[in-house]
């Protein structure tokens, strides 16, 4: 399987977000090998977008989760309220929101244990700085990062969970990484997940990679075995943009089934 999942950031209110949800059920009408797709609009939109995409292919997501349940915590969204409005998963400790808005690796684990607490799939942002990578600190920094989020994280039979390898460099940059370097990090995150995350079945977890992916470049990163899916950012608010990715998402789909 694929999973492709649009992070439609603040970028889009409530109407624009129903009318991307909307031209997003048009891109997949009439297709038959279709990807997981995941739309997280910013969460003033949910519901509205949930009313388009209810009973349809494409799951709603959110951009951020609160830890506690209820309380005191102006401003804050808990994960209890996300499933009351038919979220089934949330990004947690996006690079944008570490960088600028507080989020330690000690929050995001407390986050993506909430998350799963109720039942949401959490989709973990991990992923090095470009001086990170120059002093050649890459696989420690998303050792550290993943390490910490999967403290305490036991994977019931149902759960589902995401890492998204995010290079901080890469997003919204244009600069994507290699595929090869994009597989090669695939590849030690998964060996991490196999340590950090022993009692997971087949299917329960993936890789994702997310920065500068575009409608001509997803194919190269959607054909690796090592890479699972995509978050796109930028692209998913571009609704020509996201169909070539979903079709490339396609593309390779059928391509593995006729093999
Ligand atoms: P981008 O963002 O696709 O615009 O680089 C990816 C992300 O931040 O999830």
């Amino acid at each position: 399987m694929k999973t492709i999942v649009g992070n439609w950031k603040m970028n889009v209110g409530t109407r624009e977000s129903v009318a991307l949800a909307r031209g997003v059920l048009l891109a997949l009408r009439g297709k038959r090998t279709l990807p997981e797709v995941v739309a997280c609009p910013p969460f003033v939109a949910l519901s509205e977008v949930r009313k388009i995409v209810a009973r349809s292919h494409v799951a709603l997501g959110a951009q951020d989760v609160f830890w506690e349940e209820t309380g005191a915590f102006t401003g804050e969204v808990s994960a209890r309220m996300l499933t009351e409005l038919g979220t089934t998963h949330v990004i947690v400790g996006h690079s944008e929101r570490r960088a600028q808005l507080g989020e330690t690796d000690e929050t995001v684990n407390k986050k993506t244990l909430a998350a799963l607490a109720h039942g949401l799939t959490p989709i973990i942002c991990v992923g090095e700085t470009a001086a990170e990578r120059e002093a050649g600190e890459a696989e420690a920094v998303v050792k550290r990062e993943l390490r910490t989020a999967l403290h305490h994280v036991k994977l019931k039979p149902k759960d589902r969970l995401f890492v998204a390898y995010e290079p901080v460099w890469a997003i919204g940059s244009g600069t994507p990484a290699t595929p090869a370097d994009a597989v090669a990090m695939h590849r030690f995150i998964k060996s991490l997940l196999a340590d950090f995350l022993p009692q997971q079945k087949d299917g329960q977890v993936g890789v994702l990679y997310g920065g500068s992916i575009d409608g001509k470049n997803a194919y190269a990163f959607l054909r690796e075995n090592e890479i699972d899916g995509l978050l796109v950012g930028g692209a998913s608010v571009k609704l020509n943009e996201f169909s070539d990715i979903l079709a490339a998402a396609m593309d390779v789909l059928e391509g593995q089934l006729s093999r």
